[in-house]
């Protein structure tokens, strides 16, 4: 297996730079980071406190074995979405290691304007079902919650892919042997009712826990009886009578053991040892902010960074001499093996032919797949179109498509159009999806979308004789440049969960180490491509 190549690394002064332009950008990460964690403020924490609550974060860290990684979804959901802050989309959510098993973790974050279920909430909590199916995880329920965000209900209500969906999933993971099991801790109400009572095992809180399809002031609005949540849903209604909960609980502690001991008996998403002993890369990974190009016009060099994420730095590549603008080849990351793709150039047809047959290859082998999207598209022009780029193109947004073997997806440069396609994005449902935080993603560059909007623009001004003057066009081109440059950055795009996480290039290797150990524990299905054309 040959070392990978790194003599190529930017000049000492270059780095420093890459280095320092890296900083602030991790600060101003951080800052919104700490805003994430901080919940719904110091007022909404003290209510909860006072009711002799938990945090959701102090739920989920009781939860976990000790010591061991959470693996967090969408951290940074809802960051500057709405009008008013929703830290952390107002639920935690992530995957960690409970008694020794992988399990699928939704923890509502009452402070967070009760924990109600906001688009993003609902985007979110969808999202880490759908990892949880995939990877064949036990999921549990930490609820406390007022249900559906009222002023948007037509976003989170009427639509396929919207509240409802969250219950259907719960009962087809159940029917496929994945346990579904709830803690209720605090309110439970109207629809977030049929969270605890479609799980097959649920824990009531005694005080906090309740659940009702209509709260208090609703059946007194409704019927004019006065009662009160205890006595209308409370623990001891649920356990004894109607059989809606199975555990009555003392406390949250005395809910979250109860938990793990269900967890451990039910047996699923035991997590699997690397089967080779994981090796530290020869070139340093804490290097990584210096080979990111500062300015994200230049070219991030793929190599470099291969040789800063795989075991001993080592790669066999497959056909390095043909479509050299995309490297492929397999490796390992943390002992675990994984085929890699990495953009190094534009994408022509032989690299997308390479790509594809190397996505093949890795089907065959079982091998998961890892992609590394540094890409500004498919290269234009009429020699290109008339070689079949678009057919080649084709055939590898394909393969990605169909393959069935894991696949991740991590931006690291930029990632846009048919490349951000062909690589795996979004919409080709890898299994995790990630952003570096210097990673940009649209479907074209602002300059390039501005420059084609002027250019349209113009042609249907040349048919009523008028024409731009040169600060015309710059007033019409400047706020589409702007709106795509804020649009394609790290922080708006996690923000709409359109990522799984921004991952920090020096903490890649465990992220990846730690997608790639679930993967390995995930139910394989067998292969089928699409009609290929040739
Ligand atoms: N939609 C929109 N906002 C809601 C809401 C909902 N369903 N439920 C609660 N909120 C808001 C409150 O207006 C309040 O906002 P504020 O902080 O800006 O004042 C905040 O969430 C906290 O609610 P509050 O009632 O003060 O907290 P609480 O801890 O005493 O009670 C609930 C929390 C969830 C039990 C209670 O608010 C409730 O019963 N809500 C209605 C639930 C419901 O009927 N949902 C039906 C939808 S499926």
């Amino acid at each position: 297996m040959a070392r990978i190549d790194t003599h190529i690394r930017p000049s000492s002064e270059t780095f420093a730079r890459n280095f320092s332009a890296y900083a602030a950008l991790r600060e101003k990460l951080a800052q919104a980071r700490d805003t994430a964690l901080h919940g719904g403020g110091s007022e909404a924490q003290a209510r909860q406190l006072a009711k002799g609550k938990l945090f959701a974060r102090q739920r989920v860290g009781l939860l976990l074995d000790p010591g061991t990684p959470f693996f967090e979804i969408g951290q940074l959901a809802a960051h500057e979405v709405y009008d008013h802050p929703v830290p952390c989309a107002g639920i935690v959510t992530g995957i960690g290691v409970v008694a020794g098993h992988a399990v699928a973790v939704f923890a509502n974050d009452a402070t967070v304007k009760g924990g109600t279920y906001y688009p993003l909430t609902l985007r979110k909590h969808l999202r880490t079902q759908q990892i949880a199916r995939e990877q064949g995880l036990p999921c549990v329920y930490l609820v406390d919650s007022g249900g559906v965000y009222l002023p948007l209900q037509e976003e989170i209500f009427p639509d396929e892919h919207h509240f409802g969906k969250i219950f259907r999933n719960i009962a087809e993971m159940s029917a496929m042997g994945l346990p579904q099991i709830s803690a209720v801790m605090g309110s439970c109400t109207a629809g977030g009712a049929y969270i605890p009572a479609m799980s097959d095992e649920t824990v009531i809180v005694r005080g906090n826990g309740s659940i009702f399809l209509g709260g208090p002031q609703l059946v007194r609005a409704a019927t004019g009886v006065i009662v009160d949540a205890e006595t209308l849903g409370g623990a001891d209604v649920h356990t004894r009578e109607s059989g809606v909960a199975d555990h009555y609980a003392i406390s949250e502690e005395h809910a979250i053991s109860l938990v793990r001991d269900i967890v451990a008996r039910r047996g699923k998403g035991r997590l699997s040892e690397p089967p080779q002993a994981p090796v530290p890369p020869r070139s340093d990974p804490a290097e990584l902010p210096g080979i990111i190009s500062a300015n994200p016009r230049e070219p991030i060099v793929a190599r470099e960074v291969l040789a800063r994420l795989l075991d001993d730095s080592r790669l066999v590549e497959y056909r390095a001499r043909f479509g050299t603008t995309i490297i492929c080849g397999t490796g390992h990351i943390g002992g675990y093996p994984v085929g890699v793709l990495i953009n190094d150039g534009v994408l022509f047809s032989e690299s997308a032919q390479k790509a594809t047959n190397f996505i093949e290859l890795c089907a065959q082998r079982n091998i998961p797949l890892l992609f590394l999207h540094n890409i500004s598209g498919f290269m234009v022009g009429a020699s290109y179109e008339a070689g079949g780029i678009a057919k080649h193109g084709a055939k590898m947004v394909n393969a990605a498509s169909c393959v069935s073997v894991p696949k991740f997806s991590i931006l690291i440069g930029g990632s846009y159009g048919a490349g951000n396609l062909a690589m795996c994005g979004r919409a080709i449902g890898p299994q995790l999806m990630a952003m570096w935080p210097n990673a940009k993603t649209s479907v074209v560059g602002g300059e390039q979308a501005a420059t084609v909007l002027a250019l349209i623009r113009a042609e249907q001004m040349a048919k009523e004789g008028r024409s731009f003057s040169p600060d015309e066009e710059e007033a019409f081109k400047r706020p589409i440049r702007e709106a795509y440059e804020r649009q394609g950055q790290a922080l708006y795009v996690a923000a709409r969960m359109w990522v799984d996480a921004i991952v920090d290039p020096v903490h890649t290797r465990e992220w990846l180490t730690l997608s790639l150990a679930l993967a390995a524990g995930a139910p394989s299905r067998e292969t089928r491509f699409g009609v290929f054309r040739m």
